[in-house]
C-alpha cells in the first residue's frame, strides 16, 4: 500500500459516503435511471457553473467528441488538427467519423501551440481541437484567432479542463463544442464512465440531443442517425453532488500544485507547470501535476520505493508513437517538443485525500533524491 497513492479511488466514496449511499436509494426506489429529471438538473447545474447555454451527459468524453464532430458534420476527407499528448480517445473520435487526425506539436506549457498548427493548415483542415491537459487552457486568443483567419471549426477536448479557465471563459465554452470526463479519475469523476458535452449553439444542442439517444426526437420519431450515449441518471445524481462541492476542490488542488511549486522550484532539474500564484490569463484547476524531470525514471523508481504512487501520462506514448495505428515515433520529424517531453515527463500525486503532510513528504523526497545525486 503507497503512502501517497496516485489515486484513491475509495476515498471519492468515502468522503461523502452518507449522501451517495441516499442518492443511490432516492433515484433507484424512484425507478429513475434513464433521460430523468437527475440528470436534467445535472445538466442544467454544469450549464450555470460554465455560464454556457447547453451542456448534455453522455456516456463517456471520447463520446462526446464523437458526437460533436458528428453533429458537426466532420467526416471522410477532413482533417482535425490535434495534440498528440493526448489520451488517444480524441484521435479516435476523429478517426469514428471518418476524418483523419492531425498531429501539432505542444507549446512549452505542453499544450497545442499555435506556431505549429499554422504549419499543419492544409485545405482538408476542418477543426482545430485542442485538449485542456492537466487542468489548463491552451493559448485560445491565438488558436481562436487562427481558426478565424483559416475559417475553421474550433472544438475543444475539455475532458480534463472542468472549471479551467482562459480569461474569463471557462475550458469547455470556446468553440462550437466542449467534452467533459467524468472517468473516476477525473475532477469530478463518477462511478463509472460518464461524460458531458457543451455549445453554446442552440441548433447544434437539438442535434446532439438526438444523436445521443439513437437519431430521436422528443417525439421518438427518427430524424437523423444516431447512438446510444446517454449520461446515467443516477450518475448525474452522484455528479451533482460532486459538483456542488468542486468549488472547494479546485481550491485544494490549487493549495497542493503551489506547496509542489514553492518545495520544487529550487530544484534546477526540474521544469514544474506555471504556480497558481503567476497570476496569468490561465486559471489552472490542475487536474494532474505534470512536470519534466531529469533522471525521470529514476526519480520515479525512487519515489515508488518511498511509496509515493507517480504515472508517466498515457503510459508514456504520444499518439503519434502507437505503430498499431500506422503511427511511430520514426514519421513524424516535425512533433519536437512533444518527443522531447515524453523523455522526462512525470506526473505528482494531487488528490482530495491528500494531506499537506503527504505534499511535504512528496516534495522532500524528490529533494533528497537529487540530492543524493550531487
Ligand atoms: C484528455 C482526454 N481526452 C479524452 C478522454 C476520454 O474520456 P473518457 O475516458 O470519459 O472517454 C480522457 C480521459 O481519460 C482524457 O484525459
Amino acid at each position: 500500500m503507497n503512502k501517497v497513492p496516485f489515486f484513491d479511488y475509495p476515498g471519492i466514496y468515502n468522503r461523502f459516503k452518507d449522501e451517495f449511499d441516499a442518492i443511490f436509494q432516492d433515484v433507484c426506489s424512484r425507478g429513475a435511471f434513464i433521460l430523468q429529471n437527475d440528470l436534467e438538473k445535472f445538466e442544467l447545474d454544469l450549464a450555470k457553473f460554465l455560464n454556457v447555454k447547453h451542456a448534455l451527459g453522455v456516456a463517456d468524453g471520447t463520446n462526446a467528441m464523437y458526437i460533436g464532430l458528428m453533429a458537426l458534420g466532420v467526416g471522410r476527407g477532413d482533417e482535425v488538427i490535434i495534440s498528440s499528448h493526448t489520451y488517444v480517445a480524441t484521435a479516435n473520435a476523429v478517426e469514428m467519423v471518418g476524418a483523419k487526425p492531425v498531429f501539432a506539436d505542444i507549446d512549452n506549457n505542453n499544450l497545442l501551440c499555435p506556431e505549429s498548427i499554422k504549419l499543419k493548415i492544409t485545405d482538408k483542415t476542418k477543426v482545430i481541437m485542442p485538449t485542456q491537459l492537466n487542468g489548463r487552457c491552451a493559448n485560445m486568443d491565438e488558436i481562436r484567432s487562427i481558426c478565424k483567419e483559416h475559417n475553421l471549426l474550433l472544438a475543444e477536448d475539455s475532458a480534463q479542463g472542468l472549471g479551467a479557465k482562459y480569461g474569463n471563459e471557462f475550458a469547455g465554452t470556446f468553440g462550437s463544442f466542449g467534452t467533459l470526463s467524468f472517468y473516476p479519475a477525473k475532477l469530478i469523476g463518477c462511478f463509472g464512465d460518464g461524460g458531458a458535452i457543451m455549445t453554446n449553439d442552440s441548433m447544434l444542442a437539438d442535434k446532439l440531443i438526438s444523436i445521443r439517444d439513437h437519431g430521436r426526437d422528443k417525439n421518438g420519431m427518427v430524424s437523423m442517425w444516431g447512438t446510444n450515449s446517454r449520461l446515467d441518471n443516477l450518475q448525474a445524481a452522484f455528479l451533482s453532488l460532486r459538483l456542488k462541492h468542486f468549488e472547494e476542490d479546485i481550491l485544494r488542488r490549487r493549495e497542493i500544485a503551489q506547496m509542489y511549486n514553492d518545495g520544487l522550484k529550487h530544484l534546477d532539474e526540474l521544469s514544474l507547470p506555471e504556480s497558481p500564484s503567476d497570476n496569468s490569463l490561465n486559471f489552472d484547476v490542475f487536474q494532474n501535476y505534470e512536470f519534466a524531470a531529469k533522471d525521470r525514471d529514476e526519480l520515479r523508481l525512487y519515489l515508488s520505493e518511498k511509496d509515493i504512487g507517480t504515472l508517466i501520462q498515457w503510459g508514456g506514448h504520444p499518439v503519434h508513437h502507437f505503430e498499431g495505428l500506422g503511427y511511430g515515433k520514426d514519421k513524424f520529424k516535425d512533433l519536437p517538443n512533444t518527443d522531447a517531453f515524453f523523455e522526462k515527463c512525470l506526473m505528482l500525486p494531487i488528490n482530495m485525500s491528500m494531506t499537506n503532510e503527504d505534499t511535504c513528504y512528496v516534495i522532500d523526497s524528490i529533494c533528497n533524491f537529487y540530492q543524493k545525486e550531487k
